[in-house]
């Protein structure tokens, strides 16, 4: 096991011990051992995580198959800090792991040990590592694992050629901002589906036209249209009424949103129609590989990751209810330097 430098024994962490609203289930503590890792993972310093539906679904988990996997009644006491991506510094790192060195600065989707990254330290296989380029700040980096990974697999999905006329819906969120900006970046013409409030925000980002779906029903809206490609990422409309807006050899790729509109188009794919093509998506596709592309485009300044605030860790609870509550744009970034305390200074 190679080490750079002493390793305290203890981080500080978010924990929830039972599910329901975030401000009352979770809480900041300073005496959570900080894991180690076996000879295939590493130990990373997080320099910052963001927040993602993902927290907001978990720490609530009103959706039976949640509790499955993170505890029926409770969370199991191994799956109670959340936070699914990370940016950070190798610590500690397992003998066999290759091709990185203490010191290094990574970034990784951890959705598959169940989330840590609220936390000063997190364990990482290292299968999911990435190198964070050296241009791309953490702050910047820490949004890239689900959402700009996402974005990436699904705008991959719509196969943008330059000029495609290709519809964002959710347009203003963690994954939409991505998917804007990606989409834009692929050379297409993108109109984007979001509320009032956030209509600035997303013509910011790059979108060419916008429909607010607070004041009219968006595909009505949009009719006489044809669109070749639909990136849905608040799939609360069938999907099916998106095929009346649709090329006849269009894409339609389902991100998020209802969870059983997901459930129903990845068990069936019962939409298709003709030519018409209805995907939902899978975290299983390349995940680090789009990573790093969206790391790379990041450094490029082909796009930029739309940061609406960044916090520090004791308020991932109101950062998370925020999310509950639709007013955030685009991301919010936890940077775990940010308010450290006093004993923190005097530690090392
Ligand atoms: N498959 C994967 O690998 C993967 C990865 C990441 C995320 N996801 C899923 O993708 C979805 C979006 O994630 P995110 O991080 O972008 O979430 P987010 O930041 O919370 O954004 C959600 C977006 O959905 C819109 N929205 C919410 N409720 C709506 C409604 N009832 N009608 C219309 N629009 C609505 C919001 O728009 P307004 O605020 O403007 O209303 C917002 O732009 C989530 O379901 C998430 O679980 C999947």
């Amino acid at each position: 096991m190679q080490s750079l430098k002493y390793v305290p024994k203890l981080m500080r962490a978010i924990v929830f011990r039972n599910y329901g609203a975030p401000q009352e289930v979770m809480e900041l503590v300073d005496d959570r051992e900080i894991p180690k890792p076996n000879k295939n993972q590493v130990l990373v310093k997080i320099e910052c995580a963001s927040i993602n539906a993902a927290d907001r679904y978990i720490v609530r988990a009103n959706y039976f198959i949640i509790r499955m996997v993170f505890g029926l009644f409770r969370p199991s006491k191994k799956k109670r800090i959340l936070g699914m991506d990370i940016a950070g510094t190798i610590q500690l790192i397992g003998k066999n792991v290759k091709g990185y060195q203490v010191g290094d600065a990574i970034v990784a989707d951890i959705r598959k040990s169940f989330g840590g990254g609220f936390a000063e330290y997190a364990i990482v296989n290292a299968k999911h590592l990435v190198k964070k380029p050296e241009t791309v700040s953490f702050e910047q980096a820490a949004t890239v694992p689900i959402s700009g990974q996402a974005a990436m697999m699904g705008i991959t999905l719509c196969s943008i050629n330059p000029g495609d006329k290709v519809l964002i819906n959710g347009a203003s969120g963690g994954v939409g901002s991505f998917g804007v900006q990606i989409a834009k970046a692929q050379g297409a013409y993108v109109t984007a589906i979001c509320s009032t409030k956030k209509v600035n925000a997303v013509r910011g980002w790059g979108a060419d036209e916008i429909v607010d779906y607070k004041k009219k029903d968006s595909i009505k809206a949009l009719k006489g249209n044809e669109f070749d490609a639909v990136f849905d990422t608040a799939s609360f409309e069938c999907p099916g009424r998106y095929k009346q807006i649709l090329k006849k050899d269009g894409k339609y790729v389902l991100v998020g949103g209802d969870f059983y509109n997901m459930l129903k188009l990845k068990l069936f794919g019962r939409f298709d129609r003709g030519s018409q093509k209805f995907m939902a998506l899978t975290q299983e596709v390349e995940v680090t590989k789009n990573i790093k592309t969206v790391l790379e485009m990041i450094a490029d300044k082909k796009i930029n990751p739309a940061i609406q605030k960044v916090i520090s860790l004791k308020d991932v609870p109101n950062a998370i209810h925020s999310l509950e509550q639709r007013t955030v744009v685009g991301k919010i970034v936890v940077n775990l330097n940010k308010d450290q305390p006093i004993y923190k200074k005097n530690q090392c």
